[in-house]
């Protein structure tokens, strides 16, 4: 990854004399600063690697970066992964230097940035939502991540997290040059994937011959689920290895002395997929609508 960028960043961060700023932003984490992510505070490109990588950036992503600072976690994932994407910052001088850089790096129809505040930003497209905000503003922005994004996008963000919502990937690791603008020499990285929405209760059918018919009701805490099928041979059975990834669904039931193994997918008020019959009776498709409350 490109070396001149540090230099050049710290040239830029002394020029905005953001030094002192970059300091008070470490002693600020502790506070909850709402509606402002915090002042200027750019992060290294070694960690910046750390977030395309985990993010698992490629070719097909658009990657949105909600207080874009000048630019470079975008301008990275665009010109080193071919990415595409946007920033957002409610700096105008830092949204400048982050449109001229990429004009500079001839990338300037693929990485845009915008002087907006992260709250009107459009991010329904984003494939990828990449954050290095303070604490307040994560919280204050996380009913956005999750009603505005589509189920499966990745949103990673730079040492702060989204509080009850437990990352589904994190590494931590020693950053040397960290310690001169945060005061701490390390960095985590967190990954979290949208998940569907998917509590309440579903109508199932299996299309295999003499299966049971029955309702799937499901509970939901961002990404963990749990939840029971209601009818065929019992009254109520406890769901097993129920698993929600993006809009993956997976559960299995018990049924007789063996378990059904459901896989599927979600989209919107309807889910369908596989199931692995007991019994060793083969596969089947199976399908489920959402029963409106
Ligand atoms: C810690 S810096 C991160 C910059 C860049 N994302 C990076 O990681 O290098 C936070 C940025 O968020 C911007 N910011 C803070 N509150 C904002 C808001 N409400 N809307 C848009 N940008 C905001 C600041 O101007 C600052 O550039």
């Amino acid at each position: 990854m490109r070396q001149v960028d540090s230099k050049h960043r710290r040239r830029l961060l002394l020029a905005l004399g953001a030094l002192p700023l970059a300091r008070g932003a470490a002693a600020a984490s502790s506070i909850d600063d709402k509606r402002t992510g915090g002042p200027y505070v750019p992060t290294p490109q070694v960690v910046v690697d750390q977030m395309l990588r985990i993010g698992r950036i490629g070719a097909r992503d658009v990657v949105v970066d909600l207080g874009c600072g000048d630019g470079v976690i975008v301008l990275t994932a665009v010109e080193q992964l071919k990415a595409q994407g946007f920033g957002v910052d409610i700096d105008p001088d830092l949204v400048a230097l982050a449109n001229g850089e990429a004009k500079k790096r001839g990338i300037a129809d693929r990485a845009k940035f915008y002087v907006q505040d992260v709250f009107k930003a459009d991010i329904g497209k984003a494939t990828v939502v990449t954050l290095y905000l303070l604490p307040g503003m994560m919280l204050d922005l996380r009913s956005k991540i999750l009603g505005e994004l589509k189920p499966g996008t990745r949103v990673v963000s730079h040492d702060y997290h989204f509080d009850d919502w437990t990352p589904d990937d994190q590494y931590t690791w020693d950053v040397p040059e960290k310690e001169l603008i945060t005061g701490v020499p390390r960095a985590t990285v967190y990954l979290w994937i949208v998940p569907a929405r998917i509590a309440g209760k579903w109508q199932v059918r299996m299309e295999a011959p003499g299966t049971e018919k029955f309702d799937l009701v499901l509970k939901q805490r961002y990404q963990d689920i749990d939840g029971v099928i209601i009818g065929g041979a019992s009254k109520e059975r406890k769901l097993t290895q129920s698993r929600l990834e993006g809009d993956d669904i997976s559960f299995a039931f018990t049924s007789g002395n063996d378990r059904h193994h459901f896989k599927g997918r979600v989209s919107g008020e309807a889910m369908e997929g596989t199931v692995q019959l007991a019994g060793g009776k083969g596969a089947a498709k199976w399908s489920a609508t959402r029963i409106k409350a």
